[in-house]
């Protein structure tokens, strides 16, 4: 029936290589993650999971308790494995292309280590580092790309909407696709080139439905229309799809504006004007500032007024709800536009991990509200629609509440004393 037990080896303990590997053992294979950095792997050891994945510190747990999930620095420990799962970063480089520098250096590692099997690159790379990859190492490689959410990943790996599996090597191919027979999901044969193509098609898909939802709230705005309405009939259509269609401070993260600059840099080196996006990475970029003239205007009434010494209190950091990551956050991006204008700020976040700097943080939400002339929501954690807002707003006396997640009730924060503005709601 296809579900046999492999040996797999993963390189690379991040969010995708450390859920790759707990739930590869979660489905009965055996699994070795091989990661550099020797004190992660020592916390791993211990099941102490050192990021923010909901239910993978249970997975890891039970990996290591059944004996089917270890930890090592050394690659030779990968030695005898069917199949290498490649799970490095490959951060924005110079030129605003992938930067392969740690992808090589694993490369190189698995060069000088035995009997490992297929190569699975699950790196986001550039087309083409497949085919290298296979032609380097004279060993079969396949094109297997992830499409896990940060804070979604095990959810996302255990019920994938597609497997891509992208090789020239039936039989490596075929290997690669049995290590998810356990789960219940189409998988796609294509060449190589495609299944990288595709990963970054996806992401800079999802970034260009965010830009096109940025600024038809902007049209909203302008016009007296609600772009809750408006997407939501959109979304009603199966041709479009409800989802990517909420409007906030722009895209983040450590993935939608890497692979978006990936994938102009590519079209850029072939000679193919990729417009279309050019254009929703300028949206995006103007998404921000939208938030900051909208403190301006509530602050001093004027799109053009000054800010300086204005306090202004700020609820969410962290790139989108559900993590700790602040990597790429809008919110970190409108933050510092806002102390670039002199503004003193406060903030809080229920995650964000580490310090935003020229943000004074505190540890309860209620404490942004003080002595402030301007709330700016920018993260949509549920929780700040429970927060007692009549409270909030005895706090900070004359206030008006920007709301970049359209999260909050209006009429509840008229209610309780604050002025509000949303995204494209009248
Ligand atoms: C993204 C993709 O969604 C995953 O499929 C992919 O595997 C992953 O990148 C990756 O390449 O590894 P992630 O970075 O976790 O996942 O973030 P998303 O949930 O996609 O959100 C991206 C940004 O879009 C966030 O800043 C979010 O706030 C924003 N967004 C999303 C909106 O402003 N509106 C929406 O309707 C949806």
């Amino acid at each position: 029936d296809g579900t046999h037990s492999y040996e797999v080896g993963v390189v690379g303990a991040g969010y995708v290589g450390l859920t790759s590997a707990a739930c590869l053992a979660h489905l009965g294979h055996r699994v070795t993650c091989v990661d550099v950095d020797g004190e992660k792997v020592a916390r791993l050891r211990r099941a102490d999971v050192p990021i923010e994945e909901p239910g993978l510190p249970a997975l890891v747990g039970e990996g290591l308790g059944r004996g089917v999930l270890r930890f090592s620095t050394e690659f030779a420990d990968l030695a005898g494995t069917d199949a290498v799962l490649l799970c490095v970063p490959t951060p924005t480089g110079d030129d605003g292309g992938a930067d392969l520098r740690a992808f090589d250096r694993a490369l190189g590692a698995l060069a000088r280590t035995p009997r490992t099997g297929v190569v699975v690159v699950k790196s986001t790379v550039p087309v083409g580092t497949t085919a290298r990859t296979q032609r380097e190492l004279g060993r079969p490689a396949v094109s297997n790309p992830e499409f896990l959410r940060e804070g979604h990943a095990v959810h996302d790996f255990l019920h994938p909407d597609r497997i891509v599996v992208g090789g020239t090597d039936p039989a490596a191919a075929e290997l690669v696709a049995r290590l998810y027979a356990g789960l219940d999901a189409p998988v796609l044969r294509t060449a190589p080139a495609s299944a990288e193509l595709a990963k970054y098609a996806s992401n800079a898909f999802l970034a260009l439905k965010v830009s096109y939802v940025n600024v038809l709230a902007e049209l909203c705005e302008r016009y007296g229309a609600d772009i809750g309405e408006v997407t939501g009939t959109m979304g009603r259509d199966d041709r479009i799809g409800g989802a990517f269609l909420a409007p906030g401070p722009g895209w983040g993260g450590s993935c939608l504006p890497k692979d978006t600059r990936a994938l102009l840099r590519a079209a850029d080196d072939a000679g193919v004007d990729f417009a279309v996006l050019d254009g929703a990475v300028a949206a995006n970029a103007h998404q921000r500032e939208r938030v900051v003239t909208k403190v301006r205007e509530a602050v001093t009434g004027s799109p053009h007024g000054s800010l300086r010494g204005a306090r202004v209190g700020l609820l969410g950091l962290t790139f989108k709800a559900g993590t700790d990551d602040v990597r790429e956050s809008p919110a970190v991006a409108v933050a510092h536009r806002l102390a670039a204008a002199g503004a003193h700020l406060t903030g809080y976040d229920p995650g964000a991990s580490g310090p935003v700097d020229g943000v004074q943080l505190v540890d309860d939400p209620v404490l942004v509200a003080k002595d402030a002339a301007c709330i700016v929501l920018l993260t949509e954690w549920p929780q700040f629609r429970e927060l007692d807002w009549p409270q909030l707003a005895g706090l900070a006396e004359q206030a008006t509440v920007v709301d970049c997640r359209n999260l909050l009730d209006p009429a509840a924060l008229a209610e309780a004393g604050f002025g509000y503005r949303g995204l494209g709601r009248s």
